[in-house]
């Protein structure tokens, strides 16, 4: 079966709490775990990052309660195409959240060496778009270091 792969970019609501982005994580862990969709979030304080990987009707199902999600604005698809196998096996939603010091994780496993796997993978047939993200992932995940 072939994997359908979506990355997006969005900005979160500017009265976003603590509380929300947790509901949204345990939302994301929830439904995607039961559709079998991995991949990662991550949250900058402004901005949000996600990829979604998994079957085709499944990963476009949830995107669209996504899209329809009040919490965040600008909802915009960056990379939507369908692949061999999933890009970054064995993740569950991880979750990452980049603040001005660097790097804080909570509930995920996301670290600096997967960030600069998806980092390499968009350089790979790499247009303007998947460079520009390359690019903030890798510049995010080197402060943690
Ligand atoms: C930035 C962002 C990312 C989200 N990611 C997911 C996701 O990966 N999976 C998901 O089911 N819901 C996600 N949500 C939440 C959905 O919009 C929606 O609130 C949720 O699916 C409702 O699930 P429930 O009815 O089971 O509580 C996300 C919301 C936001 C704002």
């Amino acid at each position: 079966m072939s994997i359908f792969q979506l990355l997006y970019t969005s900005t979160a609501q500017s009265d976003s709490s603590k509380a929300e982005l947790d509901s949204i994580l345990e939302a994301a862990q929830r439904n995607n775990a039961k559709a079998n969709v991995t991949g990662f979030l991550i949250f900058d304080g402004v901005n949000f990052i996600q990829l979604l990987e998994g079957a085709e009707r499944d990963v476009r199902r949830i995107y669209q309660t996504i899209l329809e999600d009040k919490r965040h604005t600008s909802v915009e698809p960056l990379l939507q195409e369908s692949k061999a196998a999933r890009s970054l096996s064995n993740w569950a939603m991880a979750y990452t959240q980049i603040d001005k010091d660097g790097l804080r994780q909570s509930g995920g496993s996301m670290n600096a060496s997967y960030a600069l796997e998806l980092a390499s993978m968009l350089k790979q047939n790499a247009t303007p778009m998947r460079l520009i993200i390359s690019e903030f992932l890798s510049a995010a995940f080197a402060k943690s270091k």
